[in-house]
C-alpha cells in the first residue's frame, strides 16, 4: 500500500500472455455458469444457442417436451462441433454431424450411425448420446455450465440477487442482441465497469446528471453490486437516459431515478437504467481480444433502436479506455500506478479473485 491507496496486484503478463489466456480458460472459465441466452431466443420446440464455456463449446436446445437442455456441443464420434450460432433445428428437428451423419435427437439420444451394423457392429446407442451439460433459468436468462453436477446457479449469482432493487427482469423482453469486439484483454472491460473514478470524465456528458459522490458499491463475494441515484437537484425527466423510449413500468422511485450495475464474477456485467436491463459478457478470444456480447431487456415496445445506439455509445466510450490501456501493456515502462483510495478499491479486489481462481503465473 501506498500513500493508502489500493494497489493493482495483476502481473502486466495478465494482460497480453499466452499462458495466462491458456490458465484462464482453464481455471476461471471452465468450472463457471456462463449467460448463454434469454429465454426469449430459446421460444419454441428445436430452438437452439451455441456457447462457449471456456474451451468448452456447450449447445441449448428446447426440446420438444418444452424442457431446455444443455450438452457439449460435440459430435461424440470423432469430436467435430455440431451447431453453429443459433437457431432452429432443421424440420426433422434433429441434430445431424455433417461429417459422417451420425445423428442425435434434440435430447441429445443418439439415433443415427451410418453403416452401423457392418463398421460399428459393437456399437451400444445408448452409450454415445450428447454429453450433457448444466442448466438453469433466472429471471428469463438461461445460464451453461459444462460441469452438470456444478453447484447450484443460485451460488454464482450471490449478492445480485439481494440487490435488484424493484427490477424484475423476468417480467421484460429481450429487444436487442448484439456484439461489440473490443481490441483489449477482457480484465480491462470488467475493470473498467468496476471503476468509479472514471465516472467523473469518461462519461461527463452521458453520465453528467447522476451523483457520483454518493455512488454506493460493494463485493459480496466476488460479484460486485451498485447503485447511485440523479444529483439531488435534478428532477426525473432527467433520467431518461434515452429519450424517447418507453421506461420500465414496474419500477419504484429509488429505480426511475437511478442506476445500477453490477459484475457477476467473472466476466458478466449487468447495467439498468430507468428504461432498460442490459447484460454484457466480456467473453475472451485471445488475449487482447474480448467479444462483448451485449443483450437489452425492456418493455416490448421499447425503441430498439435507441436502446441498441445508446447502450453502444456508452460501451464504445469504455471500449475507447481499454483499447488505450491495451496498445500500451507491450511497453518495457508500462506499469499501474497509483489507484483511487475508494474510487477504484473494487479493481484490486477483482484481482484478489482472479488470483484465487487461477494462481499466478
Ligand atoms: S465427427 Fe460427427 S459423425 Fe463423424
Ligand atoms: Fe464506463
Amino acid at each position: 500500500m501506498r500513500n493508502g491507496s489500493p494497489r493493482a496486484l495483476l502481473p502486466v503478463d495478465a494482460y497480453r500472455s499466452d499462458e495466462w489466456f491458456a490458465a484462464e480458460q482453464g481455471r476461471l472459465f471452465a468450472d463457471r455458469w456462463s449467460l448463454v441466452a434469454s429465454e426469449d431466443e430459446l421460444a419454441g420446440p428445436g430452438d437452439y444457442v451455441t456457447a462457449i464455456a471456456g474451451a468448452a463449446p456447450l449447445v441449448v436446445i428446447r426440446g420438444s417436451d418444452g424442457d431446455l437442455r444443455a450438452f457439449h456441443n460435440i459430435c461424440r464420434h470423432r469430436g467435430a462441433v455440431l451447431l453453429s450460432g443459433s437457431g432452429a433445428l432443421g424440420r426433422g428437428g434433429t441434430v445431424d454431424c455433417f461429417y459422417h451423419q451420425w445423428r442425435y435427437m434434440m435430447d441429445g439420444s443418439l439415433v443415427v450411425v451410418p453403416q452401423r451394423k457392418e463398421q460399428f457392429p459393437q456399437l451400444d446407442l445408448t452409450e454415445w448420446g450428447l454429453l450433457p451439460a448444466a442448466i438453469a433459468t433466472w429471471e428469463g436468462m438461461v445460464f451453461a455450465h459444462p460441469d452438470p453436477a456444478s453447484e447450484p446457479l443460485a451460488a454464482s449469482l450471490q449478492g445480485i440477487t439481494e440487490h435488484l432493487g424493484s427490477y424484475r427482469p423476468g417480467r421484460l423482453h429481450q429487444v436487442v442482441r448484439t456484439q461489440i469486439e473490443a481490441r483489449c484483454n477482457w480484465k480491462l472491460f470488467v475493470e473498467n465497469h468496476i471503476d468509479v473514478y472514471h465516472l467523473w470524465y469518461l462519461h461527463a456528458d452521458s453520465l453528467g446528471d447522476y451523483d457520483h459522490r454518493h455512488f454506493k458499491h460493494r463485493f459480496v463475494g466476488p460479484n460486485w453490486v451498485s447503485y447511485e441515484a440523479l444529483k439531488p437537484n435534478r428532477d426525473l425527466e432527467h433520467a431518461a437516459l434515452i429519450k424517447g423510449t418507453t421506461p420500465i413500468r414496474h419500477l419504484e422511485l429509488a429505480d426511475q431515478i437511478g442506476l445500477r450495475a453490477q459484475l457477476i464474477f467473472p466476466n458478466t456485467m449487468i447495467a439498468t437504467s430507468s428504461e432498460f436491463w442490459a447484460t454484457y459478457v466480456a467473453r475472451p478470444v485471445a488475449p487482447d481480444r474480448t467479444v462483448i456480447d451485449l443483450r437489452i431487456r425492456a418493455e416490448p415496445e421499447a425503441d430498439c433502436d435507441a436502446l441498441e445506439g445508446a447502450l453502444r455509445s456508452f460501451i464504445v466510450e469504455d471500449i475507447r479506455a481499454c483499447e488505450a490501456i491495451q496498445q500500451a501493456v507491450g511497453s518495457p515502462v508500462f506499469g499501474v500506478g497509483p489507484m483511487a483510495a475508494e474510487h477504484e478499491r473494487p479493481i484490486a479486489t477483482f484481482h484478489e479473485h482472479i488470483l484465487a481462481a487461477v494462481g499466478n503465473q
